[in-house]
């Protein structure tokens, strides 16, 4: 061998050794990353991910053990920063809040459905996102609103307990999840349009969502960007997708204008469709929207009204019916905890009082119940993926302004060194014991963050736990929920979108 080939192959073998080296080592080094296991080359940790077949809140709670508070995992292309202690989300998430307050990259099928980040939940930190989440809490949750959106609420709750009722009937039981879900939606879409629509058409639009929900969680693609070609298929179906979205919302849209801008309701249904124009004008999340006019995108068209909608039913119909299926599945089980929520029902408005939005929330033992809930089943293991405005420090590592910080918020509330019996289901702890006094918006101190907490908290968590305590207080007030005989409630867990029970509750409903 000549010197020449020598000097070569000792040249390949060295930038070899070191571009394996640069893949494999994902935490320390010179770019000083959070430790994390070791990956392959290109594909980094990707692979071993998958070849677990198992969810990756699950692979995190795992390696958490092995990598302590923060480390890195590299998905592909991307890099993942962990983050799983109470102090670290509370340093990043509140005293850095400005800095962790971003939203990463998105992947073409993600921008396809967002309209190129065009949500509240998915804008990079900025004045886009200010605009639209300003406008979201002034015009769609502030007390006045809510109050003024009562009747959309008690239509629903009316249309829920007779569906249940009638399901019972057929079936000599009912589904829990479903039911809440329909409840839930139905609401979202009469707040987001002012329309009433028929059951028919509810169910429609909820279908589509639970599609957009699927096809918009991470895939590989998101991970391996310069794959995406390989992946034209999927982004062809998204698109489809998209279409039907789009087909099923704009003539909301459309009817909605029409009576905003004629002042009337539309003639001859000009969608086709059975639409009632519900709420004044004004009242209605579409109505701010059509005025809106965000720097540097200008007037929203139909693309970005339906997507802005959309987004509200989509954050907002999951997680309340996750609450209620899981706080169901408690009350089913431990029959005390049912008829203690029974006993204080009855003493604030009787047996068969109405139950008002004022009512629910002065009701401690219902709020206790409810947070015990968030605290043991918070709907979302994680918050949405953060991302560093600039390159950051935490934990005493670097965090890079392109990485996905992911911030596993379920370990707090399973950490035995925080929660007493933190596995036990016991609503009392919320009234005198370690869950007195807990802040859920984990401003000063995190123990608990269903929603979130700091800058890119969930803005309508009054909201979202309102419909909770209705659908609750409603059912307890209305049925003696008890396991069907010879097929006893089963809690285990898996992931559709938020963490929910594998095999949705079902449960015999007693009249009262
Ligand atoms: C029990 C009910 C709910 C739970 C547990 C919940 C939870 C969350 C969580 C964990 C986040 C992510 C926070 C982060 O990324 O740091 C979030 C964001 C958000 N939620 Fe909720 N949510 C609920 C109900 C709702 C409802 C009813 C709506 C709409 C009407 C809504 C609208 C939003 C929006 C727009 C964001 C994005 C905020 C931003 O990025 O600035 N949520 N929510």
């Amino acid at each position: 061998m000549e010197f020449i080939d020598l000097l070569l192959l000792f040249v390949a073998l060295s930038l070899t050794f070191l571009w394996v080296r640069y893949w494999s080592v994902t935490g320390g080094g010179p770019k000083n990353l959070p430790p994390g296991p070791p990956g392959w080359p290109i594909v980094g940790n990707l692979l071993q991910v998958c070849l677990q077949r198992r969810n990756f809140m699950y692979i995190v709670r795992d390696l958490r053990t092995k990598y302590g508070p923060i480390f890195t995992m590299q998905m592909g292309q991307r890099t993942l920063i962990i983050v799983t202690s109470a102090d670290l989300i509370h340093e990043a998430l509140v005293q850095k809040g400005p800095i962790f307050a971003s939203r990463p990259a998105d992947s073409p099928t993600r921008l396809l459905f967002s309209v190129g980040k065009c949500t509240i939940n998915s804008a990079e930190y900025g004045p886009l996102w200010r605009t639209l989440r300003r406008n979201f809490v002034t015009e769609l949750i502030n007390p006045a609103r809510i109050r003024q959106c009562a009747w959309i609420r008690e239509w629903a709750m009316d249309n829920h307990l007779k569906r249940l009722q009638k399901e019972a009937l057929e079936t000599g039981s009912v589904e829990v999840m479903s039911n809440c879900r329909l409840t839930i939606c139905s609401i979202l879409i009469c707040i987001c349009f002012g329309a009433r629509i028929s059951e028919a058409r509810i169910k429609e639009i909820e279908a589509v969502l639970k599609d957009v929900m699927l096809m918009t969680t991470p895939k590989l693609p998101d991970f391996l960007p310069i794959f995406t070609p390989l992946f034209r298929k999927q982004l062809t179906e998204a698109r489809e997708l998209r279409r039907r979205q789009m087909e099923c919302l704009v003539p909301l849209v459309r009817s909605r204008r029409v009576f905003v801008e004629g002042g009337r309701i539309p003639s001859g249904n000009p969608d086709g469709l059975e639409t009632e124009m519900a709420s004044p004008i004004g009242a209605a999340y579409i109505d701010s929207l059509f005025g809106l006019e965000p720097v540097g995108r200008g007037r929203l068209g139909e693309e970005e009204l339906v997507t802005l909608c959309s987004e509200v039913m989509n954050a907002g119909t999951d997680t309340s019916a996750t609450t209620a299926e899981w706080a169901l599945l408690h009350l089913v089980l431990d029959q005390n905890i049912q008829q203690k929520l029974y006993e204080e029902i009855v003493n604030c408005v009787g047996k068969n009082g109405k139950i008002t939005e004022e009512n629910v929330e002065n009701m401690t033992y219902l709020g206790a119940v409810v947070k015990e809930t968030f605290r043991r089943h918070p709907p979302s293991h994680f918050v949405l993926s953060h991302a560093a405005t600039k390159e950051t420090e935490l934990g005493g590592y670097t965090v890079p302004a392109d990485a996905n910080v992911e911030f596993y918020t379920a370990w707090v509330t399973e950490d035995p060194s925080v929660w007493k019996d933190p596995g036990e289901f016991r609503p009392e702890r919320f009234l005198e014991g370690d869950g007195v006094g807990v802040d859920v918006t984990g401003s000063k101190g995190v123990k608990m963050m269903p929603f979130g907490a700091g800058r890119r908290i969930c803005p309508a968590m009054t909201l979202g736990t309102l419909h909770v305590y209705l659908l609750l207080a409603k059912m307890v007030q209305a049925f003696k929920w008890v396991p069907i005989q010879g097929a006893p409630p089963d809690p285990s867990e898996t992931f559709a979108f938020t963490v929910v029970m594998k095999n949705p509750l079902r449960a015999v409903i007693l009249p009262r």
